[in-house]
């Protein structure tokens, strides 16, 4: 992995489709540059996990994937033992019939924390096999105390197994953290990362993305669909916003049903593709002439 500038990281992202602004491509080819986390925050379908995915095939490494979730800990992202194997391992010893003693014994037990029956998690596989892109994806989702742990092995870049010592990655891998905000990421573990915010991107981006994605969509209907999106979109009273998600999802449901332009009544059957709060739908709704109007 090797991006010589943030220009240079810019253009290689947009090789694979994924269409960020200067100012993103600069805070993540620093993380790069200066082996720190990225955290990025941002509405839901800005392009947050996207961004990880293109940061991975456009330096051709592989992303490893740590999905967050309510109680997750350390051993669901270090590693575990094969409990299963390891038990396996004990009747083979027995039905070859080890000799007995001390140190066949101790000799049996070392045996069964052997590489073999060690099962590697997300971030012991990100130290091991960096260059990598490790994505610890809605790290809100998680707990404090296993903020603390992730803290430790980002400052670090290592950790301890007690059979087997320690486990240190050569080139430290670039690590990306996503939050949707449900709640706040702890100041330490924000003061080791960079920070970046992720808006709904602009007008004529987001037309870009969707020519990029959904090429098969005409340029008209695209043009309409965001257009359409970003009208939606201004009204902040929204229980969710649609994302770009949506807007994808959108363009290729109106295109499926051979939808040529967008009108009052296409809006209306298709609105669910983009807008998925029944309140948020009633809003829409009540304002459909003006929407279209504009
Ligand atoms: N800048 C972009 N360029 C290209 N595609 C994008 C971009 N931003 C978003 N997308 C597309 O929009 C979709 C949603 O993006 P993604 O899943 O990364 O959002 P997210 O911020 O992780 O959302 P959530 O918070 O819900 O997890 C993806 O299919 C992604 O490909
Ligand atoms: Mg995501």
């Amino acid at each position: 992995m090797d991006f010589s500038t943030a220009a240079d990281l810019r253009r290689r992202l947009e090789d694979t489709g994924y269409l960020g602004d200067d100012a993103l491509a600069t805070v993540a080819w620093l993380a790069h540059r200066l082996d720190r986390p990225l955290l990025l925050e941002g509405e839901p379908g800005t392009g947050k996990t996207a961004l990880a995915e293109a940061l991975a095939e456009a330096g051709g490494v592989p992303l490893i994937r740590l999905q967050c979730h309510e109680g997750i800990d350390a051993s669901q992202a270090l590693y575990d033992w094969d409990f299963p194997r390891q038990i396996l391992h004990l009747r083979a010893v027995e039905t070859v019939g080890a000799v007995g003693g001390a140190t066949a014994l101790e000799d049996v037990e070392a045996s069964l924390f052997d590489e073999r029956f060690l099962l590697a998690r997300p971030v012991l596989r990100a130290l091991r096999e960096a260059p990598a892109v490790l994505l610890v994806d809605e790290i809100d989702r998680a707990d404090d105390e296993f903020e603390a742990f992730l803290l430790e092995v980002l400052s670090t870049w290592q950790v301890s197994i007690p059979e087997l010592g320690t486990i240190k990655a050569e080139t430290p891998p670039l690590v990306v953290l996503t939050s949707n905000r449900t709640r706040e990421v702890h100041d330490a573990l924000k003061r080791r990362c960079l920070y970046h915010w992720l808006e709904h991107p602009s007008l004529e981006r987001e037309l870009a993305i969707v020519r990029t994605r959904a090429p098969e969509v005409p340029k008209e209907l695209a043009e309409q669909v965001v257009r359409a999106v970003h009208a939606i979109r201004a009204d902040a009273e929204l229980i969710k916003p649609p994302g770009v998600a949506e807007t994808l999802d959108w363009a290729r449901a109106l295109h499926e049903l051979g939808t040529r332009e967008l009108d009052t009544a296409s809006v209306a059957a298709t609105l669910g593709v983009a807008v998925k709060y029944r309140e948020d739908g009633a809003r829409v709704r009540a304002s459909l002439d003006r929407l279209m109007a504009r």
